[in-house]
């Protein structure tokens, strides 16, 4: 019978926050938590994608899209298959995960690739880990309609667990950054739902794009020094600094624990004051983790505007960093929880 399985994993991103559709650089790592997804031809008429997690079968065809937006990730990998020729016949699919959702580990992303795996593996398509992200980016921009840039898909699809990717979202170069010797990631969610994640996003890349079209420039990856802003309006000109000097910290991480936690700090206060997307709860728990003498630096990951923290720690105080950190955020009537590791 023909069948398959494949996986993919979430990731956390360490540096370059909000520069991957300026095309800037990236510095997200794989975490451990996968999604997995298996595929069977049916035999019948539709397509059925069970989601464990959920619970949930829902039943589409390429004529009768599925009006499930969990649906939408995996409809739209299959539809962008489709469109370069290949000929999909009904499969069950069943979907489980292991990635938080909805924090800013890229559950979406693992999902379309851990998808475009699967089908790559079932059809022996000649895809290669570049192009399924790709893919994967654009389900999610054309089928989910979340206008996001390519650094998800990319993590998922090309990056791993014990080292970081430094990707280049312009050219998709990409070289591999070893974490810094005795340090280890720890992920904590903040507890607040990232409500205003999707207008908020949409509202920042206009911004930027208002802020490098009156600069003159193709995209802020463009601006050469902090002088070219001095004209722009104050919200454009934070806005461009943000995602000016975010580039520069990616560029400049090392594998020195302390300068590496300093850089994360001061891209939490980029996110913050510049480019606006924290919240009073999220700088509480970043600002308790700062304060921890297990930690070398702390900052929000993802989108922002709520979901969770990352924080570079030493590795052999890893396991003390949750356990002060939490009760104290709880104390503040804040509800956390360790997500990585
Ligand atoms: C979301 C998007 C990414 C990226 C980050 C912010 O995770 O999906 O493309 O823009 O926000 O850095």
């Amino acid at each position: 019978m023909m069948q398959a399985v494949a996986q993919a994993p979430g990731r956390v991103n360490l540096l370059g926050e909000h520069t991957d559709y300026n095309d800037g650089f990236v510095l997200p790592v794989a975490i451990a938590q996968q999604t997995r997804v298996a595929m069977r031809a049916n035999g019948g008429e539709l397509f059925a994608l069970h989601a464990a997690e959920l619970g949930q079968t829902v039943r589409f065809g390429f004529a009768q899209p599925p009006a499930d937006h969990f649906a939408s990730y995996v409809f739209g990998c299959l539809s962008l298959v489709r469109e370069r020729g290949v000929d999909i016949p009904p499969l069950d699919i069943e979907v489980s995960s292991q990635v938080p959702m909805g924090v800013g580990l890229s559950s979406s992303a693992a999902l379309e690739v851990a998808t475009l795996r699967c089908l790559r593996s079932l059809l022996a398509l000649d895809l290669d880990d570049v192009l399924i992200a790709q893919l994967a980016q654009r389900a999610e921009i054309e089928y989910a309609h979340v206008r996001c840039g390519i650094m998800d898909q990319m993590a998922s699809s090309l990056a791993a667990t014990d080292r970081a990717l430094l990707i280049d979202t312009r050219s998709l170069e990409r070289r591999d950054v070893p974490l810094p010797a005795g340090s280890a990631v720890l992920v904590l969610d903040s507890g607040v739902a990232r409500t205003l994640a999707g207008s908020g996003y949409n509202q920042r890349r206009a911004e930027c794009e208002a802020a490098a079209q009156q600069m003159g420039r193709a995209s802020l990856r463009d601006v050469e020094s902090l002088d070219e802003m001095a004209a722009l309006p104050d919200v454009l000109r934070r806005r461009a600094r943000h995602v000016f000097t975010e580039n520069a910290r990616v560029l400049a991480a090392s594998s020195d624990a302390e300068a590496f936690g300093r850089l994360m700090n001061a891209s939490h206060a980029s996110l913050r004051d510049d480019y606006e997307v924290s919240t009073p709860e999220l700088d509480q728990l970043v600002a308790l983790l700062q304060a921890h003498p297990g930690v070398y630096g702390a900052r929000l990951t993802g989108a922002g505007f709520g979901g969770a923290c990352v924080a570079l720690c030493r590795a052999d105080a890893l396991h003390e960093v949750a356990p002060a950190v939490l009760p104290r955020y709880a104390a503040l009537g804040h509800n956390g929880r360790q997500l990585v590791p």
